[in-house]
Parts: structure tokens; C-alpha cells; sequence
């Protein structure tokens, strides 16, 4: 059954250039939106540019520009980044049109005539680079959390929105719908800052302080505060009030934002469509954010951002998108680098699809002329044809829940079974006698339907890569539910002699750098070593024991909880673990531990986890992962525990 969906992002600031951290919202949202669109649903994405407000008009006097040149560049720049990441959104609505100014001067007009709005002088704590004034709660050590800058000492004369009448009803709202607001852990974070008087909202901004912005319509002396401004363009983008988008999207509207703009969305922007006479948005999606490499969000206000054009040129869009969608828990921090998106393309995509892929493609040229041939599947093909039907139930219900890593993963898993299927049946073998030519054709049937399956549930995340697979397999794309039967790969089709590469091996530049200095031939090192090229050697490089922050930032350590434990038989120092990572599943451990800890010691406790270790095959049981533990010099060891309960999952830095 096809439903309706409508996506969005949040509109970016345009007193910053694109950086991963605003790629991420924009892509989680773009895999979401495709995912609709591949079930068939009604789909509609929106994302755009937040143009308004004092920070962007300090930032436009700061480099001499005209404001509105000045943003018309940066909008173009947003507008550049989508296109370059194959964003696929059917609107992008900058806060500076028409068609969004005159929506928000009547939704103003309307709250003030109703006498929602009233004139006071407040006196409080701003943040510019948050654009509201900070609660007492909110400062920390005297500074703004999320910008780490003192706040200034405001006084002015402004308009108000009765905010805080609202707190029942959306106490009660958020209580009783339990996907408004997820992860859950926003939800209660909301609850918890809904427990208190949420004030009422300064809306607006005296003209001789900020004079960019959208002037009320009953006082040309004062602006539209920018948030009150900017959130309306979920519904202005729609036509609202009457607009037809409008009545055929609103009530399957999911927006997707960041954490740091959890209070005005969760809060400001409820209590407005409230008064507005508006009904509800469905949910709020809330990421978590994408850390630099100093261990910082990452933000231009910080200097540690990551431009996603480079990655994206360097490495192709669907690299980048995928990465950040299998390898960021969705709701959680996480650090990025490009060393991991290297890690993440090689290990699936370039070693796991991109070789079963060419092996498949190798095999049917030389021994099938290219023709896809009719399989004949018996028993032992059953369970690879299962796994892949089953595929799609697992996928829809895991995005569904906003699971995307955990989704990937299954896919991958299923591509992992098929080189294992690959490899145990062993076609080269079979295709050296006439009488294994029918198996042959089975096995390399089965592999090719399976890549058709899989290419069509990792389209959202890899739109280009996905059709260049299809079309160097013969292969048609299809929509979610032809992945639910086995068989639809054209029997008889050809298959191109000539294909790109679809995933070449990734390089990092330093590495390229290396095997480029291992390629001198001897005796010539010391005239042609590229040294003059390349950078100084700071000292630290050459100190072998010394790793950088990179480095360690690939080692995943989690916290987990100990499920169940028992001893490995025939072993002393062996323990088996089943261990949760709370969202992201259980996974079985083997740790030699079992000297200094009985199992029954164990259940329930928490430890500490390296989660991304390669599997490794312990006494027949393939083990996920190592636990920490701390080791004496008699031998004893002790585990790495962490002081408070945290949650299972939880990420270690
Ligand atoms: N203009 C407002 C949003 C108005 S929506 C009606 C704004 N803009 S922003 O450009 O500062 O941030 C936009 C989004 O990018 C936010 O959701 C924010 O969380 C996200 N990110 C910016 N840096 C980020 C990371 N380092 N990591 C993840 N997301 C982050 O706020």
C-alpha cells in the first residue's frame, strides 16, 4: 500500500560554507525520501537556506558585501553541495522569497490579532550564533555550549509570543505519540525542559540593531526574530494556508534536524503551528552530530569542518553518502574522518560488491558469452534465495525506525553470504567440464539476481553506483517490492563486454605517497626519493609509537552489557560473551578472561567493547570484537568498566 511522505532538512545558515556536518542531516533525509519513493509512497523533499537575522548580516559587513550578494553566493554554494551529493529534493526555498516572506507577515499578522503577541523589555543572556537568548539552565561555565562564547548581557525592547501557555497540551502531545519526537532520548529531553516555564519568545528585533529581516507588519521599526521567521518555511514552501502541496503533504511531514535545534523545533515551532491554528507536524527526527578531528562538533565557528565537495570529488558522492549512513548510528555523536570513509568504501563496497560483482561478470564472459543463463536452483541455493526475498521486510522496517546503519549492514551481510555461496560452490571449478556447466550457470545466476536485489535497496544511499551495477549485470531497476521475488534477472540477457571499474580501490594521498617511495628502484633512493615534494617531516612522525588523533578515532569502543557467558569447552582462559550494544544488536565475544572472571561473574555487567575488529574465528566461534581489560604483572587482569550505567552502545572516546 503507498502512503505519502514529506521530508525535510533544516534550511542552513548561509554565514558558513557547506561542511559535512550540514551533508549529513541533508543526506540522512535524501535516503529517507528515496527510500519513499522506491515504496512507492508520494514523496516530497524539501531543503533550502536560512538567509535572515544578525549573524548573517555581521558576516556579510565582515568580508564588505552587499547582504543580499552575500547570500545570494552562499545559497548557490548549498545549492552547488546537493547537486554534487545527489540530493534529490523537489524544492529549495531560500527564507529571502517572496513566496515565503508574504506567508510569514500573514501567519504574524493573524497571532497578533488574536493577541498572541504583546510588547515587553527583557533583559537576558544572547548568543549570536545561536540567534535566542540562553536560559540560567543552558549556560555552562558561563559560555554557550554548542559555541563555547560567552553570551552577551542584552536589554531591549521586543514583542512576545505567549509561549508558555502551550506547555500542557504539548507535554500531554509528546506523551501520547510516542514517533513524534525520536530517538526517544529528545523526547525526554523535551519532557524534562517542559517540566519548567518555557518563558513566552522574544519575536522580534528592533530594526536599528538588525536591520535584515522581515519587518512586522503592524511596527516597520522592529524585525522578524529569525527562528520565528525561518521555521515557517516547512509550511510556506507548501503554500500554506491554502496552497494544494499544502493539504496534500503537511500531514505527513517528518522534519530531520540536529540536536542543538531540538528546543525550537520541539518546542518553539509546535506552540506556533498552535497558535497559527495549524495542525501538528508528524515527527521530528533528530541526528546526532559529526564530530572533527579535534574531538569537536564540527562547525566553522570551531575551524575543524571537512568540505564535502572534496570527499565527494575525490571519492564520488554515493562513498560519501554511504559512509555517513552506514557508518553513523542515527541520534548518536560520532567522529568522522576521511581515513574511516576509505576504511568503510574499501571493506564493502570495493572488496565485498565490487568484487563479487566483476568475479560474476568475469566468470559469464569467458565461459557463458555473457548471457545470463537459466537457472536450475536446487535445495542448497534455497537459503541464499530466502535471505534475499527476506531482505526488503528487514530494510523497510529498520529505515522505518530510522535505523539506516543497522539496514546497510543487513544488506551487507547478504552480499557477504553470496561471496561465501560463491566461493563454497566454486564455479571456476565447475565451469572446467561440460557436466558442471548447468551448476555454473545456477550459481552465477543466483549471484547476479542477488546483486539485482541488492542494488535496488542500496539505491537511496548509492544512487550512481547502484544503475552502473545494473547495467553492467544486464539487469533493470525495479521498486521494493520486486525485491521480494527471486528470478526476475532476464534470462538470456547479455552483458556488456566492457564496464568501468564500478568501485576502484581507495587510496588515502598519504598512502599513495608511501607505496610511491617503496617504488625506487635500489640504489637509486637517495637521488630520487620524492623527498623534496613532499612536507617537512615534523618530528613527532618519526616517532613509530606515537598514533594521531585519526588513528584513534577508528577504534570504535562501545560500552556493552554482558547478556549471557559461559566457559569455551576444552579451554582454561576462554570465556564465550553475548554482549548488547543496545541499538545496535548483540554480538558474541570470545575473551581470555576466564583465568580471573566465572561467567556467572559477569551477566549483566557493563565492559567496555572494541566493536569495529575484524571478526576473528576463536575454537570454532567467530568472535565480534575484544573486550578491555587491565593486566598486572602477575597475570591478573581486571575489566575496563565505566563508573556510571550508562547505555548499552554508548560510544568511548
Ligand atoms: N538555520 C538554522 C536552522 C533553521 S531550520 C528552520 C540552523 N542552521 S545551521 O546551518 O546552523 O545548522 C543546520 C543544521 O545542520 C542543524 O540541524 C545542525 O544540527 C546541522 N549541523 C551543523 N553542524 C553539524 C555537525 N557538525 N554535525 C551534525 N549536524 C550538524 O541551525
Amino acid at each position: 500500500m503507498s502512503r505519502t511522505a514529506y521530508v525535510t532538512t533544516p534550511l542552513y545558515y548561509v554565514n558558513a560554507q557547506p561542511h559535512m556536518g550540514h551533508a549529513y542531516t541533508t543526506v540522512v533525509a535524501d535516503v529517507q525520501a528515496r527510500y519513499h519513493r522506491l515504496a512507492g509512497d508520494d514523496t516530497y523533499l524539501l531543503t533550502g537556506t536560512d538567509e535572515h537575522g544578525e549573524k548573517i548580516f555581521t558576516a556579510a559587513a565582515e568580508v564588505g558585501q552587499q547582504t543580499q550578494a552575500f547570500v545570494d553566493g552562499v545559497a548557490s554554494r548549498f545549492v552547488s553541495a546537493w547537486e554534487a551529493l545527489r540530493i534529490s529534493n523537489d524544492d529549495f526555498l531560500r527564507t529571502t522569497q517572496a513566496r515565503h516572506i508574504s506567508v510569514v507577515t500573514d501567519v504574524l499578522q493573524k497571532i497578533y490579532d488574536q493577541g498572541d503577541i504583546y510588547f515587553d523589555e527583557y533583559e537576558g543572556q544572547y548568543c549570536v550564533g545561536c540567534e535566542r537568548f540562553l536560559t540560567d539552565r543552558e549556560i555552562t561555565d558561563g559560555k554557550c555550549p554548542d559555541h563555547k562564547t560567552v553570551p552577551e548581557k542584552r536589554k531591549e525592547g521586543n514583542y512576545f509570543f505567549r509561549m508558555d501557555k502551550h506547555r500542557q497540551w504539548l507535554t500531554d502531545h509528546i506523551r501520547a505519540t510516542p514517533d513524534f519526537i525520536r530517538p526517544e532520548r529528545y523526547a525526554n529531553e523535551v519532557l524534562s525542559i517542559l517540566s519548567e516555564s518555557i518563558g513566552d519568545l522574544s519575536m522580534s528585533r528592533p530594526r536599528t540593531r538588525v536591520p535584515w529581516g522581515i519587518p512586522l507588519p503592524w511596527d516597520n521599526d522592529h524585525v522578524t526574530y529569525v527562528w520565528f521567521d525561518a521555521l515557517l518555511n516547512y509550511v510556506s514552501a507548501l503554500g500554506y494556508p491554502d496552497g494544494e502541496l499544502f493539504s496534500r503533504y503537511w500531514s505527513y511531514s517528518r522534519h530531520f534536524i540536529g540536536k542543538d535545534i531540538l528546543k525550537t523545533h520541539a518546542i518553539f515551532w509546535p506552540t506556533m503551528l498552535h497558535a497559527m491554528g495549524a495542525p501538528l507536524y508528524a515527527g521530528l527526527n533528530v541526528g546526532g552530530f559529526l564530530m572533527g578531528d579535534d574531538g569537536q562538533k564540527m562547525s566553522k565557528t570551531l575551524g575543524n569542518v571537512v568540505d564535502p565537495f572534496e570527499l565527494a570529488s575525490k571519492y564520488s558522492a554515493d562513498a560519501v553518502r554511504y559512509y555517513l549512513v552506514k557508518d553513523v548510528p542515527y541520534g548518536q555523536d560520532s567522529a568522522i574522518s576521511e581515513a574511516a570513509l576509505v576504511d568503510r568504501y574499501n571493506a564493502d563496497l570495493a572488496n565485498d560488491l565490487g568484487n563479487l560483482a566483476s568475479r560474476a561478470r568475469a566468470l559469464l564472459l569467458r565461459h557463458l558469452e555473457g548471457r545470463l543463463p537459466a537457472p536450475e536452483q536446487s535445495e542448497t541455493d534455497q537459503v541464499l534465495i530466502a535471505t534475499g526475498t527476506g531482505l526488503a521486510a528487514k530494510v523497510r522496517e529498520l529505515i522505518g525506525s530510522l535505523k539506516y546503519h543497522a539496514a546497510f549492514e543487513e544488506v551487507m551481510q547478504f552480499v557477504r553470504q553470496m561471496n561465501r555461496y560463491f566461493n563454497d560452490e566454486q564455479p571456476w571449478v565447475l565451469a572446467k567440464s561440460e557436466e558442471g556447466k548447468p551448476r555454473l550457470g545456477t550459481v552465477l545466476y543466483n549471484c547476479v539476481e542477488g546483486m539485482r536485489i541488492v542494488s535496488i535497496l542500496l539505491e537511496p544511499a548509492l544512487p550512481d553506483k547502484a544503475v552502473q551495477l545494473r547495467e553492467s549485470l544486464a539487469l533493470l531497476g525495479g521498486d521494493l517490492a520486486s525485491t521480494e521475488s527471486w528470478g526476475l534477472a532476464p534470462v538470456g540477457a547479455v552483458i556488456p563486454t566492457e564496464a568501468a571499474q564500478l568501485f576502484p580501490k581507495a587510496e588515502l594521498p598519504e598512502k599513495v605517497e608511501a607505496v610511491e617511495a617503496k617504488k625506487v628502484e635500489p640504489g637509486k633512493e637517495e637521488a630520487e626519493k620524492p623527498q623534496a615534494k613532499s612536507k617537512p617531516v615534523k618530528d613527532g612522525a618519526k616517532d613509530e609509537a606515537s598514533i594521531t588523533i585519526d588513528d584513534f578515532m577508528r577504534v570504535e569502543l562501545r560500552v556493552a552489557q554482558v547478556v549471557a557467558c559461559e566457559t569455551v569447552a576444552k579451554t582454561d582462559k576462554l570465556l564465550k560473551l553475548d554482549l548488547s550494544l543496545g541499538d545496535l544488536g548483540e554480538r558474541t565475544v570470545v575473551s581470555g578472561i576466564a583465568g580471573s572472571y566465572a561467567p556467572e561473574d559477569l551477566v549483566g555487567r557493563r565492559v567496555i567493547v572494541v566493536a569495529n575488529l575484524k571478526p576473528a574465528k576463536l575454537r570454532g566461534i567467530v568472535s565480534q570484537g575484544m573486550i578491555l581489560a587491565a593486566e598486572d604483572e602477575d597475570g591478573s587482569l581486571a575489566l575496563v568498566q565505566p563508573d556510571k550505567e550508562l547505555a548499552a552502545g554508548a560510544l568511548v572516546r
